[in-house]
């Protein structure tokens, strides 16, 4: 399959994966043709790429089942709305079952999960981006702790502080935590508070136990000791919140934020292991590099001969080096046909540079974007 932008889709084409509202509705099925009116839908609803069937690839594994994934959402999306309601009215009271029972049941699933590589590329037209962060950040801690050997009791209060990490962002201002500009070091003040109102709320409201309040007010903390809010140093920092963290940054870096685009999943696993040992911990590191996909399936890829590619399938054993169909030659040339390439296979060939689609990676300032987003990613993660 390949993931293309809409303006590109044409009649006939086939849809490798469904398209989902910002509700988490099915708005198109998996299989769908595309015809004037499928194309109307699309550019209605703004979504803004697909993915495509070419026959290669299709079948990638999920991590968690897209049902699954969405009542997460469902259920943190009435958990949020009714905590900020009780909060205004400084009501603390709030049955933390459902949440407990939720964390539960997405352990039990990833932990029986053959540990495929987490694909996680949001191609849907969710504008919730708290929603969105939170589940899949989740997800990610969970994977981590559950690589690092992180026990049961201790995973479950990671998986619960994970789903609330960010909920302080209900209580700033949306035209702070919306602003696309430079934010003046006020606005970063307030925005950095986050991390102690979501822990005091939570804790007031009984939804999360002193360890998991722990992890949601020190998801910021860096080992160098520069991160907030207390500028807790590595030795200090308990497992838990190393992990929180990275999951953080590497969830952010990749996800769309309203200041910066998303960057690819190889760009920011390289600034997580640039940074190993300093900011962020390194035995983390190391295991978000065995968790996630650095080309997830659909991902467009320049090699270091100039060649253009589309990613077919991973493999754990060689991250660097999936099978690709190649799309171009190296004068930029489309091929036909399209020839089936294993990098594995192949010690000259090796991938410079990846993006969404084959179009953004002729774009030359796609590269300035992610710097922006590196730059940034201290402050609003
Ligand atoms: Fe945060």
């Amino acid at each position: 399959m390949q993931l293309i932008p809409t303006a590109e889709v044409k009649e006939g084409m086939c849809l490798a994966r469904e398209v989902r509202d910002d509700r988490g509705r099915i708005l198109l099925a998996r299989g769908q043709r595309m015809t004037d009116s499928v194309m109307g839908r699309l550019n209605r609803f703004r979504v803004e790429r697909v993915y495509i069937r070419d026959g290669y690839g299709e079948e990638s594994p999920e991590l968690l089942r897209a049902e699954m994934k969405l009542h997460c959402e469902e259920v943190l999306r009435d958990s949020f709305k009714s905590f900020h309601e009780e909060a205004k009215k400084k009501r603390y009271a709030l049955d933390a079952h459902a949440m407990q029972s939720l964390t539960e049941s997405v352990i039990a699933a990833l932990m029986s999960n053959r540990d495929p590589l987490v694909m996680l590329l949001d191609v849907s037209t969710a504008s919730d981006r708290l929603l969105n962060h939170s589940v899949s950040a989740t997800i990610l801690a969970i994977l981590l702790g559950k690589a690092l050997r992180v026990s049961p009791d201790m995973l479950n209060h990671l998986g619960t502080a994970m789903m609330f990490h960010d909920i302080g962002f209900m209580f700033i201002p949306e035209e702070i935590s919306g602003k696309t500009g430079t934010l003046t070091p006020s606005e970063v003040k307030t925005l950095k508070s986050h991390v102690t109102l979501g822990a005091a709320h939570l804790v007031r409201a009984s939804m999360v136990n002193k360890i998991a309040g722990n992890i949601v007010l020190h998801h910021h903390e860096m080992m160098d000791g520069t991160g907030y809010p207390d500028c807790v140093k590595g030795e200090s920092m308990s497992q838990l919140c190393r992990i929180a963290a990275v999951a953080e940054v590497y969830d952010s870096l990749t996800s769309p934020r309203p200041y910066a685009a998303p960057v690819m999943p190889d760009v920011a696993i390289s600034y997580l292991l640039k940074n190993a040992g300093t900011l962020f911990a390194r035995e983390v590191v190391t295991s978000l590099c065995h968790i996630v996909a650095l080309y997830p399936t659909g991902t467009a890829v320049q090699l270091n001969t100039g060649e253009t590619g589309v990613v077919l399938t991973n493999r754990p054993q060689s991250p660097f080096r999936p099978a690709l169909r190649l799309m171009t030659d190296y004068r930029g040339k489309t091929l036909t046909p399209t020839p089936v390439y294993d990098l594995a296979r192949d010690g000259m060939r090796y991938i410079v540079r990846s993006a969404l689609t084959l179009s953004e990676l002729a774009t030359p300032n796609a590269r300035t974007i992610k710097d922006q987003a590196i730059d940034s990613v201290h402050l609003l993660c």
